[in-house]
């Protein structure tokens, strides 16, 4: 029977991104039905929700969602746009990407950072002999996507009942005890024990199953002590009673950073919380190319998964007539679907033709030679989406 996946363009490049990686899967030879589900902008204007309840529907239905990227404007700005009809009637818009995650419990985000040979954009640095060294770089990162700092608890001038909470606690009375309530601001760092051993265990499981020799817990235990501190002891526990062929390294978030561009490929998995893997993913996907090549994974307790570029919709080249954005980012976030639906060998063969393109360097996107984005990118060489995909395909 043929699997349905729902497919989910969002706004501006989004559409572009999905509809070629579509292709290459079906070139690939992986036989589905691809099924839209409406989401992003238009329908946060035309609707007032950019999550419609059919879309979240069709995830329940189908669980496995390919998604391109959305927009995302501020809220005075996502009032202005709303249709007459809608406007003055208290909707607030709030991103549906943070609802999916939300309503699907997808709290565990991958974002795999490898090095294609031969990209130009490959991070290099000097060798001790003045030579150029270009290290290849493997690191899938697993980042909490639900809590920590992100979690949306948070207060200006807080209310009296969390005030006296703080004012229970004495580093609070002597750092800020004098500080009218009124100035303070507070947003909270909540870990639990529960999503805390679930992306620690992702991420082991990951080393094991791919053969990764270490889990790079990255925080800052020393300082932050009881949500950090917390999250490496249960690694030191789960490794210790579970895994105990996989070295468990501790970084603290500030040197992980410095490091990354040292020896980036000393690493194996990293794992760390919502905003700490958030920086440290974004840090690597610089090493290997950017957003043109950054792909994840979200996935969670409710069996629904959703895989998707790391960019955005980049409005400002939606409407070429020629699209000149990478799709590479995309084809691999449809890659991380196979792995995850059990068809490794498709994903393989992608993988591998994406490889030999990227090696081969005749077809390029413009962010790979290092122009700026603009249309005459192509009269100077630049492969359009299109091209990419082409090439891609003939590879296969
Ligand atoms: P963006 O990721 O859309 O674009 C930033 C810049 O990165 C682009 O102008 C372009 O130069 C480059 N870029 C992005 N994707 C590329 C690709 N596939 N190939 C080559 N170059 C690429 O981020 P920006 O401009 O900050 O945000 C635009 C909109 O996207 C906003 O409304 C924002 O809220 C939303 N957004 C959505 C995300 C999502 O859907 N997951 C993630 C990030 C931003
Ligand atoms: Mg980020």
């Amino acid at each position: 029977m043929k699997r349905t996946i729902v497919a989910l363009p969002g706004d501006g490049i989004g559409r572009t991104v999905l509809d070629e990686a579509i292709r290459v899967l079906t070139a690939a030879g992986f036989e589905a039905n691809y099924v839209e589900g409406d989401i992003g902008w238009e329908f946060w204007c035309k609707e007032g929700n950019p999550l419609p309840e059919r879309t979240v529907k069709l995830l329940e239905e189908h669980k496995v969602g390919l998604f391109g990227a959305i927009t995302s404007k501020p809220k005075d700005e996502a009032n202005d746009e709303l249709v007459s009809e809608l406007q003055g009637k208290g909707l607030i818009y709030k991103s549906p990407i943070v609802a999916l995650r939300q309503h699907f419990k997808m709290d565990i985000c991958l974002r795999p950072c490898k090095t294609y040979k031969g990209n130009p954009l490959n991070f290099i640095r000097r060798g001790t002999n003045g030579n150029v060294e270009e290290p290849l770089v493997d690191v899938p990162i697993f980042r909490q996507n639900t809590e920590g700092l992100y979690g949306g608890v948070e207060w200006s001038n807080p209310p009296e009942l969390v005030y006296e909470g703080l004012m229970s606690h004495p580093q609070f009375v002597k750092n800020f005890g004098a500080v009218p309530k009124a100035e303070l601001s507070v947003s909270t760092r909540i870990f639990t024990k529960h999503a805390t051993e679930r992306i620690l265990r992702a991420a082991f499981e990951h080393a094991r199953k791919y053969g990764y020799k270490s889990v790079t817990v990255c925080e800052k235990p020393n300082v932050i002590r009881e949500t950090s501190g917390m999250m490496y002891k249960m690694a030191q526990q789960i490794q210790k009673a579970d895994y105990p062929e996989i070295d468990l390294w501790n970084t603290n978030i500030d040197a992980q950073m410095m490091w990354l561009t040292k020896n980036p490929e000393t690493y194996g998995v990293i794992v760390a919380g919502n905003m700490f893997g958030d920086i440290i993913s974004d840090g690597f996907a610089g090493l290997i190319g950017g957003l043109g090549f950054a792909c994840s994974a979200q996935m969670g307790e409710t069996g629904v998964a959703v895989f998707e570029p790391t960019h955005g919709s980049a409005p400002k080249y939606a409407d070429y007539e020629t699209s000149i954005v990478n799709p590479i980012a995309m084809i691999e976030s449809a890659c991380m679907m196979l792995d995850y639906i059990d068809e490794m060998d498709i994903a393989k063969k992608i993988r591998k033709a994406v490889a030999e393109v990227i090696e081969e360097g005749k077809v390029r996107t413009y962010d790979m030679m290092k122009l700026s984005g603009r249309p005459d990118v192509i009269e100077k060489g630049a492969a359009s989406t299109h091209h990419m995909a082409e090439a891609i395909i003939a590879k296969l």
